[in-house]
């Protein structure tokens, strides 16, 4: 089984970022092979800045590898080393029903917010349909806003594959009854990992970058205790049984305490006698016991730059070589070889 996904280096990672993303990816990896990569193609939508592009790709690089990425289980690699992605990106392009991308959630969302769309947001949907099916990925590890895209990725292989694969049958696509063709490019499937769906942010809007509301994990510690306290929350008494609907402080302790304490928290919260403050404080007690020692190895590995190095050109070489050999079938099939 072959396991992958990507994070754009758009920004300092947070915690929607880790439990929604990153810790499932880091768990993955000894489940089957698992490619990793920094999405610095996808980045460029919104980092207009070369040295911070740089940064933050290594930022995130580092960030995988602190919290637990083993460089000898999966493949660390930045999307950029690899040019069969966007060479199958143009390729699948001429499959794609523009329809399609106009309904795109992620695209539809940013137009709503008033942000005047490039080529490249339009567009992204289909570099990112390129980077799964360039490395024939069975699993996509993704947070539930990206779901949708998992499901482009799958239309547009089956498109493709229809259009440009003799004998196959989007009934069965791998090929397997007689008279069928396999697909060249294979459909992935989704993974989602439900419990910690959507992470809130301080405002308890989802915790998003572009919300200003969340708290980075290796961010500065007086900020992090700043944001930990200014939590949003009501006017309930200290006495009173506490909502546990639509509070981020419940949500971000149910995600981050240890199952056997949550247990009294919870009970505590629903019957009352503390206040929001102390929740709180026990709340930025979890945050350094998860990510403190991870916020140690981040700074040994940013002590040595040479070694983030290898570990990205070891990963571009075996990226590289999956990557090549879908792409020698898809030039044949379409007649460019
Ligand atoms: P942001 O919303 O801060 O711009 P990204 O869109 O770059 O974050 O998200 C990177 C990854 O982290 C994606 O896989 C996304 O699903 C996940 N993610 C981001 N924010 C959250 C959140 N609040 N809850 C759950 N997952 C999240
Ligand atoms: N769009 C994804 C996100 O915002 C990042 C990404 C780019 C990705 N290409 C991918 C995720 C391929 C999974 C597979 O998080």
């Amino acid at each position: 089984m072959r396991i992958l996904s990507g994070i754009q280096s758009s920004g300092r990672l947070h915690l929607g970022n880790y439990f929604g993303a990153i810790r499932q990816f880091i768990e993955l990896q000894h489940e089957g092979e698992a490619l990793f990569f920094i999405a610095n193609l996808h980045a460029l939508n919104t980092v207009r800045d070369a040295e911070l592009a740089r940064e933050l790709t290594r930022e995130v690089a580092v960030a995988f590898l602190a919290l637990g990425l083993d460089p000898t289980q999966a493949v660390l690699f930045r999307q950029s080393d690899i040019p069969e992605v966007t060479e199958l990106y143009w390729v699948l392009g001429t499959v794609v029903p523009v329809a399609h991308l106009e309904r795109a959630h992620s695209y539809k969302d940013k137009i709503a917010r008033g942000i005047a769309p490039d080529f490249g947001l339009f567009a992204y949907p289909v570099l990112m349909a390129a980077d799964i099916l360039a490395y024939a990925a069975d699993v996509v590890p993704v947070g539930k806003d990206q779901i949708q895209h998992i499901e482009f990725a799958r239309d547009w292989a089956t498109k493709f594959n229809v259009q440009y694969v003799k004998g196959y049958d989007p009934q069965d696509p791998a090929g397997l009854e007689k008279g069928h063709a396999k697909g060249i490019l294979k459909l992935p499937a989704a993974r989602l990992q439900e419990r910690t769906a959507v992470i809130p942010g301080i405002d308890g809007q989802k915790m998003s970058k572009s919300y200003g509301n969340t708290i980075e994990l290796f961010g500065d510690e007086k900020e992090i205790k700043k944001r930990i306290m200014g939590i949003k929350t009501d006017s309930t008494p200290v006495e009173a049984p506490k909502p546990t609907e639509n509070s981020p402080l419940y949500e971000l302790l149910r995600i981050m305490a240890p199952p056997s304490e949550f247990a009294e928290i919870d009970r505590s919260w629903r019957s009352g006698g503390k206040g929001y403050g102390e929740y709180k404080k026990k709340l930025l007690e979890y945050f350094h016991a998860t990510f403190d020692p991870a916020r140690r190895r981040r700074e040994e590995l940013l002590r040595d730059p040479g070694e983030l190095d290898r570990i990205l050109e070891e990963g571009a070489r075996r990226a590289r070589e999956i990557a090549t050999g879908v792409l020698d079938a898809v030039r044949v099939a379409v007649g460019l070889k």
